[in-house]
This record gives structure tokens, sequence and C-alpha cells, in this order.
């Protein structure tokens, strides 16, 4: 499958190198035609990768991921251009974080609205699914990475846009997939972070997650 990975943060590399791993045909986009780490992991990964701006990942990609800074998700996607989105599968990695010296994170939008549900009221014919932000990238593409199963939560308004995205997780190895419901399900994905920076504070390390008991 063709996918544009929109962002080259260490997410936007993960993804972009694991869905190569799996075979896949991957552009990763940024704001420039020359971005720097998108040249490098190009470089390194010379088979079937290749990169561009925005707009020319999401032209390419029929399946697209948005792997960016929160602060800059709609401004990227914006940039990208509704006519390479429109109709397509949209996986939003992004979470809306807000760092600030001496105070804990925060989030720009909480409680009655999130940034998964912003994105789709911008772009109402993309078929957003919201999921792996609540994992560190390596856990993201390599689950097995814990001593144990853990879940993976995914939440969107088409069955069939999620059912493509859990496609992608089980490839990546997430065996419990928790879906969420609808769109709105992203408040809740969204806001676990505050925990989870807290909990990395802790541990010291991104590399940990959570498991449903029931
Ligand atoms: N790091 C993790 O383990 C992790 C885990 C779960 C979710 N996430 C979420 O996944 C997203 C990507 O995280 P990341 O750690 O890979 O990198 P990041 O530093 O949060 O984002 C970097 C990417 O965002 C792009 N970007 C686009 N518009 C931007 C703007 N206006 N301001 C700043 N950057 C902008 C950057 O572009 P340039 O290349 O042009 O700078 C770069 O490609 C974030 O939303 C993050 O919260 C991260």
């Amino acid at each position: 499958m063709k996918i544009a990975v929109l962002g080259t943060g260490m997410v936007g590399q993960a993804l972009g190198t694991k869905l190569l791993e799996l075979g896949h045909e991957v552009r990763m986009g940024s704001r420039t035609k020359d971005n720097e780490k998108a040249i490098e992991w190009t470089k390194q990964n010379p088979e079937r990768a290749s990169q561009g701006d925005f707009k020319e990942a999401a032209a390419f990609g029929d399946l697209i991921i948005n792997a960016n800074h929160g602060d800059g998700a709609i401004d990227a996607l914006t940039q990208a251009g509704v006519e390479n989105l429109n109709e397509k599968v949209l996986i939003d990695v992004s979470n809306p974080l807000v760092f600030t010296p001496d105070t804990p994170p925060s989030l720009f939008v909480c409680n009655t609205d999130s940034l998964g549900e912003r994105i789709q009221k911008a772009f109402p014919q993309v078929k957003v699914v919201k999921s792996l932000n609540t994992v560190s990238a390596q856990i993201m593409v390599n689950p097995g990475l814990l001593p144990e199963d853990s879940n993976i939560f995914l939440c969107g308004n088409d069955e069939k846009a999620k059912d493509e995205a859990k496609k992608l997780l089980i490839d990546f190895g997430w065996k419990n997939i928790n879906d969420l419901g609808d769109i709105t399900g992203s408040r809740a994905m969204e806001m676990y972070l505050i925990l989870w920076i807290r909990l990395m504070g802790q541990f010291q390390s991104p590399n940990f997650n959570i498991k449903i008991v029931k």
C-alpha cells in the first residue's frame, strides 16, 4: 500500500520505517521539500521510501498518517490540501500537548473537544481514526518490547476506516485493541497524556503502557 507519513520526528520515522519493513511504500511529508530529517531517513531506507512536502506526500498516499506536532497538525493538513486527503483514511497520532517552563504540561484542547475532533471537523470528508497517541514511538511499532501484552485504543466515525487502521495495528504486533467508538473518543485518548507524562517522569522511560484488567 502507498502510505504518507506526515511528520519527520521520532514518531514519523518509527512509523515510516516499520511500514517499509512491512512491505509498504512510504512517502514522508514535511513543511519543506528539503527537510534534512526526511532526506536522511530516505537515504537510510533506499527501497520504497521517498519524501516531499505535505502536498506531495498526501497526494502519494492511499492512507495518511498525521505524526506532526499537535500545534501544527491542522496547518500541516491544510498544506497537504483537502483534494489530497478527501475520502482517505487518516490515522491521527498527534497530541495537543503544551510544554511550558516550571509548570506541568497541559493540553490546548480538552474536556468537551479534542484535536482528533478538530481535525475531523476541519476535514469532514476525511476518515479520521485516532490511534497510537497513548504510547511511545518505539512501543507503537513494537508492543512486544514490553514484557506483557498491553492495550492500544482507536476511535473514529467510519467503521471501515477503523477496520483498515486495525489491520495496521495488528501488523505492528498489537493484540488487545479497544475501539472507543466515534471520534469523540479522542478526548479520552488525549487527556490520558497528562497521566502518561507524569508516569514517564517517574519511570524515567517512555516505554511502558497500560493493561486493561476487568
Ligand atoms: N514522541 C513520541 O513518542 C510520541 C508518542 C505518541 C504521540 N506522539 C505525538 O506524535 C506527534 C509527533 O511527535 P514527535 O515526537 O515525532 O515529534 P514532534 O516534535 O512533536 O513533531 C515534530 C514534527 O512536527 C512537524 N511540524 C509541523 N508543523 C509544525 C509546527 N507548526 N510546529 C512544530 N512542528 C511542526 C515538524 O516539522 P519539521 O520537520 O519541519 O520541524 C516535525 O515533522 C506529536 O503530536 C506527539 O505529541 C509522540
